[in-house]
């Protein structure tokens, strides 16, 4: 992690930053978040992510006493003052603050908002040969729109799916697959791209977002339609998106093979128009 972090307005050295042990993020995950990724000392997608972050505070009723462009500018400002200049990411959290534990909302309290740079290289290997995936019973609340900081039931399915040699679990409600546990889900079937539409049940991704866009640009068909677990053995291609992932191809969803097992046309496609997008040039010389 880089020292300097980023806290209510304070520029602090990393092992400075205390907060008590009654925080609302602590006990009760009483808070939202956001994962920005940083490409060469770049911010990516960053109105993107503090749109969604001012979204997701308004949904739980947090009013931060920040606005979008000082929360932006403090960003810049830690990316500036640690000279990032490779890849990495910034973890932005926002509570509801510091108060004696009780479920109410505390009076006259103000939030806890922190953000921290950590170094983070683009995960080449598995963006060129695709990732294995399986599929779960998506068990999460009804808002997942809210990128909440209560990640228990995404923690228990990223591990059940680590544990049967996959990166990712393919979440479903009633056989409708919503998203991932920490990513968006896309299908390809006959040169037209499915996924999930924009609903309570998934977090509007920023990268799906912008995948939404490129497709558009290329003249793919998007189809913001749900499909079905039944229809992932028919796919030709598979991917899934998120600020860590990029555009990863899914190879191998339970015992099946998708596609020829390897990143199919259209996902390469895309891979290509995010990295022209977010300037990432130095991996491609080296490749
Ligand atoms: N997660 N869906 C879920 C449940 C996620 O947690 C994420 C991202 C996404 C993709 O969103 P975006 O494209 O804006 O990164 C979708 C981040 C990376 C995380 O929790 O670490």
């Amino acid at each position: 992690m880089y020292p300097i972090v980023w806290s209510k307005g304070k520029y602090l050295h990393k092992d400075s930053l205390m907060f008590p042990l009654e925080e609302r993020g602590l006990q009760f995950g009483d808070g939202v978040y956001e994962v920005i990724r940083v490409y060469r000392g770049d911010m990516y997608l960053l109105d993107e992510h503090i749109d969604r972050l001012y979204r997701s505070l308004e949904s739980i009723r947090i009013t931060l006493n920040f606005t979008p462009e000082e929360v932006k500018g403090a960003l810049k400002n830690i990316v500036e003052r640690n000279k990032v200049d490779e890849d990495a990411f910034i973890y932005l959290q926002v509570t509801r603050g510091s108060a004696a534990r009780d479920h109410l909302f505390p009076e006259n309290v103000e939030p806890n908002i922190y953000a921290y740079v950590k170094r983070k290289k683009r995960p080449i290997e598995l963006l060129e040969k695709g990732v294995k995936a399986i599929t779960l019973k998506d068990e999460r609340w009804d808002n997942c729109y809210i990128k909440s900081l209560n990640l228990l039931p995404n923690v228990l399915a990223k591990q059940l799916a680590a544990d049967r040699g996959a990166f990712e679990a393919i979440l479903h409600r009633d056989n409708v697959v919503t998203e991932g546990s920490s990513s968006n889900i896309f299908l390809v079937k006959d040169d037209v791209i499915y996924t999930h539409p924009e609903s309570k049940y998934i977090l509007s991704g920023c990268v799906r977002s912008r995948v939404i866009h490129f497709a558009n640009e290329l003249g793919i068909n998007v189809r913001e339609e749900p499909f079905h677990v039944s229809d992932i053995e028919k796919a030709d291609e598979m991917f899934l998106t998120s600020s860590t992932s990029e555009i990863m191809a899914i190879v191998q969803v339970n015992d099946m093979t998708i596609g020829e097992g390897k990143p199919g046309e259209i996902t390469r496609r895309l891979q290509k128009e995010y990295e022209k997008d977010a300037a990432i040039v130095q991996e491609e010389v080296s490749r």
